[in-house]
């Protein structure tokens, strides 16, 4: 809960330095000595490794952040994809015409969205699985 909530604090212009908004964003939580795994999952949440080579930066994140697979990456990616820059529920389909209207098709955003969008389908069914796996044990 608290990496979806810090999630992009990376693109605060307080905390901005690089440009690349999980990794600015990871910094500044490592920093204030926020635990590893916000950190982490701050690190490399929403396919932040796939944005990474549209800055260049792949290599860097993966070098101060190596991602650790046990972490609910795609919880954190679920929530991010099905909720509005307003805070209400969409559908996947949804937030990503959202995402490209709002950037326009240039941006490096949406360059970054047509690479990622196959790893963001697949884990927001992987989480939705796991929802409704929790449903059915309730
Ligand atoms: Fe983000």
């Amino acid at each position: 809960m608290a990496s979806a909530f810090l999630h992009d604090i990376g693109y605060a212009p307080e905390v901005k330095v690089t440009g690349f908004h999980p990794l600015d964003g990871a910094r500044h939580l490592r920093r204030l000595g926020f635990d590893e795994r916000i950190v982490g999952l701050v690190a490399h949440h929403s396919c932040a490794d796939i944005e990474a080579t549209f800055h260049q930066m792949e290599g860097l994140l993966a070098r101060e952040f190596p991602i650790d697979h046990r972490l609910p990456h795609d919880a954190l990616l679920y929530c991010d994809l099905t909720t509005g820059p307003n805070g209400e529920a969409l559908s996947i389909d949804e937030r990503l015409v959202d995402i490209r209207a709002r950037y326009g098709p240039e941006h490096l955003v949406s360059r970054f969205i047509n690479v990622a969008e196959p790893e963001m389908r697949a884990a927001v069914a992987r989480a939705e699985d796991l929802l409704s796996t929790a449903l059915i044990l309730v």
